[in-house]
């Protein structure tokens, strides 16, 4: 049995110890959101108790200390992912507006009618539609890089994909449906040997922790929620080689060097990709929350994780009717599976009245599910937090959905 102490870390989420229908909650959809620690949520009341003032923008004292903070959770970010300085760090207020700003103010500058731009079959819709819209916007086209049956990226397919035309590939560094953890180094030297940027959408990656610079990803997109951080606040890391050459996604205060009438000029990286007052709080949230991680230890945490994916996939497995979609030899703690002949929302309708929170559906990657010709699979998505006997309880909630419809 594992010897990571993890009644020792659940204490830190005081949700886990509420009820849903009179029955202890067992927590299985940190892919859509995690849980927060006691620490967390400290670092967002202290602030707007005691420090609470808007940024950049007053002489103040109050407005110093919180510009302050602002800057060291930038510095707690880049240190976290490895960046090589703090402005190709850029808050966002999450994935989706990374990559929405990548796919923009990258898309105004290096694509144009007749290019190209490669995204793979597995990504959430929020890294397919920016980039469906760019094409539409310009007239360029949208390939995909297919994957298999067990869901694993047919990466070789890539060099054959790539042409002339190609502008950037985004991928995502572990798929939200499937779980498969893509080989983003074989992607980005495939990529770059044609001089093309990678982004990674990091929205479920960023929890099994990334080395921006090891990897040589152009971009890579992530959420404050999705690393137990709070919700509203994201990150997009671009190397300075694009961000200086983009231009501004959103406009206002802060992205700005000077204006008149006549002409604007912008503000140096990483403020001209800040508009407007940012989400300064949840910035500090989330340094709080990286910090948090890193005290747990990112490898420590993953490879428990990695013990409750395989006691998981195995007991699902012995269960007569579960078919597991998604089986990558590389997979982060999310498992995606049908019970045959029982609409997976009717199952998760029941685990939740078991007590078991799951995620039905198709995910925000409707051609995941279109590529298995189902209507939607039953998602659990575990995090360090989560326990073998909550397994066991969703294994006998399964069993229980059978009775029912049998
Ligand atoms: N993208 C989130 C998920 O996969 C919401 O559930």
């Amino acid at each position: 049995m594992s010897t990571f102490d993890v009644e020792h870390f659940r204490k830190d989420f005081p949700i886990l110890n509420r009820e849903v229908y009179g029955k202890p909650l067992v927590y299985f959809d940190n892919g859509a959101t995690t849980q927060k620690p006691t620490c967390v949520l400290d670092t967002i009341s202290r602030f707007y108790n005691s420090i609470n003032s808007n940024i950049h923008r007053g002489v103040h004292k109050l407005s110093d200390e919180s510009t302050q903070e602002y800057e060291k959770a930038r510095e707690v970010v880049r240190s976290f992912i490895n960046a090589r300085k703090t402005s190709e760090v850029i808050f966002t207020s999450g994935t989706t507006a990374s990559v929405n700003l990548v796919a923009f103010s990258f898309g105004e500058v290096f694509v144009h009618a007749g290019d190209e731009v490669i995204v793979s079959e597995m990504e959430h819709h929020s890294d397919i539609v920016p980039w469906q819209l760019l094409c539409e916007r310009k007239g360029a086209t949208l390939k995909v890089l297919p994957f298999d049956d067990n869901g694993v990226l047919k990466v070789d397919e890539l060099e054959r994909l790539i042409s002339d035309k190609t502008r950037i590939v985004a991928v995502a560094h572990v798929s939200n449906t499937l779980g498969t953890i893509n080989p983003i180094a074989d992607i980005v030297a495939i990529a770059h040997s044609h001089n093309i940027p990678v982004l990674v959408d990091g929205a479920q990656g960023i929890k099994e922790g990334v080395d921006v610079q090891k990897l040589d990803v152009d971009f890579y997109a992530f959420s404050g929620h999705k690393i137990y951080g709070p919700t509203g606040i994201g990150v997009l890391y671009g190397k300075e080689r694009w961000l200086s050459d983009m231009v501004p996604w959103q406009s206002g205060g802060d992205m700005i060097s000077s204006v008149t009438f006549r002409k604007t000029t912008f503000n140096e990286l990483p403020f001209k990709f800040e508009a407007g007052t940012s989400n300064y709080i949840g910035a500090a949230g989330l340094a709080t929350a990286l910090n948090y991680y890193k005290s747990v230890g990112v490898e420590t945490a993953t490879a428990y994780e990695n013990e409750l994916l395989q006691y998981a996939t195995k007991k699902l497995l012995a269960i007569d009717g579960v078919r597991i979609i998604g089986n990558a030899p590389s997979k982060a703690a999310i498992i995606s599976f049908v019970l045959n002949g029982i609409h997976p929302y009717d199952t998760g309708t029941i685990l939740d009245k078991l007590g078991v929170a799951v995620r039905t559906g198709n995910h925000c990657s409707q051609p995941v599910i279109d590529h298995f010709k189902l209507n939607g699979t039953v998602r659990a998505s575990l995090a360090f937090y989560n326990t073998f006997q909550e397994i066991d309880r969703l294994v006998e909630a399964i069993e229980r959905v059978k009775e029912m419809f049998s």
